[in-house]
């Protein structure tokens, strides 16, 4: 026998054991599920690069948040597919309180007050190019697309948003929307930051869902360059100096670094998405029997939490709670 005095493998002994040491619980609370609504009635429409989750009417959205809160699961953050003919470069269909965005979460809020809800703000399903923010000249014009952005916030904190969820990445713009929303009365309305979103390969399936691939070029003039890290805590220290309630790094999985970092430097909850392409990923493996759908999951998710996010945004939360 070999004296040795460690022997990490009595704390592996039992799955009693292996859960009272574990360092790191997922729970229903960690997460917030993404919805699509679409215009409508009676539709459950497959989103074909994300098997199994679907883009919702509103009738059948509502149905959808009772059995997902039924689960455990009250917080979600509401996305929005636009028809073409509300697309423009100005953003002002956005602005529209009787458009498809605020009529949903004034619903949804109305059905569920419970809820937590999320809505996003960006003006890419609304426009023609699909971009975040107003067009001129082939360039993304920053204080323009801001302006546009307060209108969207306010009319969604009309509509009964608990939070605002700026995705644009346009700079200022949490400082702006916050004066917005205070100046129409909406102090008790929070931002959740996307603060480190970086431009990256895995929001496909995403723009598919929303059709709102752009028609020109790519996001690398506001989005995060994939190299950086450091310019992460510089863009959260801000989105925070703003008035951000929560912030967000975005991706998830591949930007684990970023989000320790954030974690460690920064004190109020730190988000994490795990965007589309992540979800579609594990999915199309587990289809061709190459990886266990359900381990992988769980994995993911865990890695999220131990690298230090408190909340984690999930196309598999309901999967999830089934598993944890
Ligand atoms: C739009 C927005 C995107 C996502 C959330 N809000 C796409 C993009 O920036 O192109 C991605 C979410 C996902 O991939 O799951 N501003």
């Amino acid at each position: 026998m070999i004296p040795l005095t460690h022997r990490y493998r009595r704390l592996r002994k039992s799955n009693a054991i292996l859960n009272l040491v574990a360092e790191t619980h997922l729970h229903a609370d960690d997460f917030i599920t993404p919805l699509f609504v679409t215009e409508g009635n009676g539709k459950t429409e497959a989103i074909p690069s994300m098997p199994d989750y679907y883009r919702h009417s509103l009738d059948t959205l509502l149905r959808r948040i009772e059995s997902l809160m039924q689960k455990g699961l009250f917080n979600y953050v509401l996305f929005a597919k636009i028809g073409d003919e509300q697309k423009d470069n100005t953003g002002e269909f956005a602005a529209r309180p009787d458009g498809l965005f605020p009529t949903a979460i004034q619903k949804i809020k109305a059905a569920f007050p419970e809820i937590t809800l999320f809505t996003d703000i960006a003006l890419d399903p609304y426009s023609t190019f699909g971009h975040d923010g107003i067009v001129k000249n082939g360039q993304i014009v920053n204080d323009e697309t801001v302006e546009a952005l307060c209108k969207m916030s306010v009319v969604h904190a009309q509509a009964g948003a608990d939070f605002v969820a700026p995705s644009d990445m346009m700079d200022g713009r949490v400082g702006a929307i916050r004066q917005a929303l205070d100046g129409a009365g909406f102090q008790d309305t929070g931002i959740l930051a996307y603060s480190a979103k970086y431009a990256s390969a895995f929001y496909g399936p995403f723009r598919d869902a929303l059709d709102s691939a752009p028609g020109f070029g790519d996001k690398r003039s506001y989005q995060m360059d994939i190299r950086n890290s450091r310019e992460a805590l510089r863009e959260t220290a801000l989105d925070i100096a703003e008035g951000a309630d929560m912030v967000m790094v975005k991706p998830a999985l591949a930007y684990l670094d970023v989000i320790s970092k954030l974690k460690a430097e920064f004190n109020v909850p730190i988000a994490a998405y795990q965007v589309s392409g992540e979800y579609s990923m594990i999915k199309a493996a587990a289809e061709k029997g190459w990886l266990d759908e359900d381990k992988a999951i769980v994995e993911t998710l865990t890695a999220i939490k131990r690298a230090g996010a408190d909340i984690i945004l999930t196309y598999f939360s309901e999967k999830a709670i089934g598993l944890i």
